[in-house]
């Protein structure tokens, strides 16, 4: 921010929740360069609403929120922040994979709700992660850091890029993990489909973007017994609410988005967010460049 102030008139949304639209388009106007969240929908009319603009500086190291064509064709440089967060975001998806694995959500209400009653050896039976097959949907910089994770706990470890099919490694993974950026190609790439050639047994973590799992038929999978399990960080839409049909879904774990949430990531995320804006306001290219 200070670096930010001392050569720029910045000005600052400061409530919790995100512009609409409209009020994003309204404050934007004038701008030359934008700081945006992953909340806020970059497309072509907001673009077209802001004539000064030359750069902008996503906080997120995915840009789905922003029509990068639309962006390239004024000239407009787009930043992203990848490498910050890849160990955090890697270290989500273990902490999700476990915790699905091996049932925690479901052991530890039963602490909170008295139903601590004794040890019992046939309750909370999880599934092996220590020689399970591990899938992983995205070979990038967050699927490799999964993958060095997957080989610590003893997994096997295979993967696909975006653009292998996947039909191979949905069947033989005991967990499928997704890691690949939300394009038209991806989306819904988990679609009944997909999700009716995994394992009973298999548990599916999605720490990308929702729009890669296609929720109806994931909610229909989980109520059928499909596949064993999920877990989720991201969702469509995002922020799920509470009366959500998928949350009635059995063996389901989600969270609110927290793949980067650690103070050293967000730190480094802001920084690397601030020299990609500094950068594009000045002409430069940006450190970190999507388009
Ligand atoms: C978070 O999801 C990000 O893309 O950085
Ligand atoms: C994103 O950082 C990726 O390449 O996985």
């Amino acid at each position: 921010m200070l670096r930010l102030q001392a050569a720029h008139d910045v000005e600052v949304w400061e409530e919790r929740l995100p512009p609409t639209p409209d009020e994003l388009a309204r404050h934007a106007a004038d701008a030359e360069g934008l700081l945006t969240l992953l909340t806020d929908r970059v497309d072509a009319a907001l673009i077209e609403a802001c004539p000064r603009l030359r750069t902008i500086s996503n906080y997120a190291v995915g840009y789905d929120n922003i029509d990068l064509a639309a962006a390239s064709r004024r000239g407009i440089t787009v930043g992203n922040t990848p490498d910050v967060l890849t160990d955090a975001t890697a270290d989500l998806t273990f902490a999700l994979l476990l915790a699905a694995a091996r049932k925690l959500p479901e052991a530890t209400r039963a602490v909170h709700e008295g139903d601590w009653l004794t040890w019992e050896p046939a309750r909370y039976l999880g599934a092996a992660v220590h020689g399970a097959t591990l899938g992983i949907i995205g070979t990038g910089r967050i699927g490799r850091a999964v993958a060095t994770r997957a080989e610590g706990f003893g997994m096997r470890v295979i993967g696909a890029g975006s653009r292998d099919p996947v039909d191979e490694l949905l069947a033989q993974s005991d967990f499928v993990s997704l890691h690949v950026p939300l394009t038209e190609a991806t989306r819904h790439l988990i679609n009944a489909e997909a999700l009716g050639r995994m394992r009973p047994t298999a548990i599916l973590i999605n720490t990308a973007r929702g729009g890669i799992v296609d929720q109806a038929a994931l909610k229909t999978a989980l109520e059928r017994g499909t596949i064993a399990g999920a877990a989720l960080d991201v969702t469509d839409p995002e922020p799920l609410t509470p009366d959500d049909p998928l949350l009635r879904a059995p063996n389901l774990i989600v969270t609110p988005h927290i793949g980067s949430a650690t103070t050293a990531a967000r730190e480094r995320m802001a920084e690397l967010a601030v020299e990609n804006l500094l950068a594009g306001l000045a002409g430069r290219p940006l450190p970190h460049q999507a388009n």
